[in-house]
């Protein structure tokens, strides 16, 4: 069966994207668009020109129409993080991009799962939502999908343990007021206050979290941008949609009524399907994980009543 992601903006993060999707053959078909025709361009025959190592697909560069029949659009257009720059403060430059091309989008293929991976990825989700009229389960941010899985990288560094087996959530907003879920980690299924059997040094928690936190500023000072961590990220949600995998990924969509939250657009632990964002887990936070869940709410909140939504 013929399966076509379309990437719509091919800078750092869309191309290489597009370079994970080949190499894991996630998809049969990958249609690339860009602003900047002759980027697209260049990426499928540099991409194509792989083809003979990965299993069979079809790279072209398009615009919005040749994205029809798409079973994803990975959404990863707009202006990126200069060093010093938060991630909300690209909001208006970029929901002004998104607002030309949502319409177009949606126009090519109504029925795609729409995956925002631009920043601020948890406005643009909500933007995307507002502009498109698309139900909820349809719009889905990469959100904390990346930080979940830096939280888990850096804890099974810590402990000696392989990632897979920490099981660990950043939840919230994709930035700065992001939210580890210190109380549900667990490694194994023994949780954090039971794993001295690993005999490790005790864990400094403001340490790990800092770095996850802070993990795109690092990177962003070192070589002027994120892409590899965030690619493999949407790999692994466009994995999740196309095999109707049920995974548990902290992705961005919006949050009606859970733990008080209304309105927004934000991660939190939810089933992804082929359906896209299905059951958001209703989970037992701690009072202080709760707190600072709302708070984090309020302040993309605050964001979305600038711009207008
Ligand atoms: C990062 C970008 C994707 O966190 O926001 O690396």
């Amino acid at each position: 069966m013929d399966v076509r992601i379309s990437i719509i903006g091919t800078g750092l993060v869309g191309s290489s994207t597009a370079f994970a999707l080949l190499s894991a053959g996630t998809s049969s078909e990958l249609v690339l668009v860009d602003i900047d025709r002759q980027k697209a361009e260049g990426d499928a025959m540099d991409l194509n020109h792989g083809v003979s190592f990965v299993s069979p697909v079809q790279v072209r560069a398009g615009d919005f129409s040749d994205c029809k029949g798409s079973r994803i659009v990975v959404y990863a257009a707009g202006a990126n993080q200069k060093p010093g720059e938060t991630r909300l403060d690209l909001a208006s430059r970029n929901v002004a991009i998104l607002k030309e091309t949502i319409p177009k989008l949606q126009k090519a293929c109504p029925d795609a799962i729409f995956l925002i991976v631009a920043n601020p990825v948890d406005i643009l989700t909500y933007a995307a939502l507002k502009e498109s009229g698309l139900p909820s389960h349809q719009i889905i941010g990469s959100g904390t999908v990346l930080d979940s899985s830096r939280f888990r990288f850096l804890l099974s560094q810590h402990f000696g343990v392989d990632a897979r087996n920490v099981h660990a959530y950043i939840v919230g907003e994709h930035g700065d007021t992001e939210v580890p879920l210190w109380s549900l980690a667990n490694i194994g299924g023994a949780d954090l206050h039971h794993i001295d059997f690993f005999g490790k040094a005790p864990l400094d928690r403001q340490a790990i979290f800092d770095d996850v936190k802070n993990a795109a500023y690092q990177i962003i000072e070192r070589k002027g941008a994120t892409f590899y961590g965030i690619a493999l990220a949407v790999r692994r949600i466009c994995e999740t949609i196309l095999r109707d995998e049920h995974s548990v990924l902290t992705v961005s969509s919006r949050i009606d009524g859970l733990y008080g939250i209304k309105d927004v657009c934000l991660s939190l632990p939810c089933l992804v399907t082929a359906a896209g964002r299905e059951t958001i887990l209703d989970l037992p936070l701690s009072f202080e994980e709760e707190r600072a869940l709302r708070d984090s709410a309020s302040s993309l909140r605050t964001v979305l009543n600038d711009l207008g939504y």
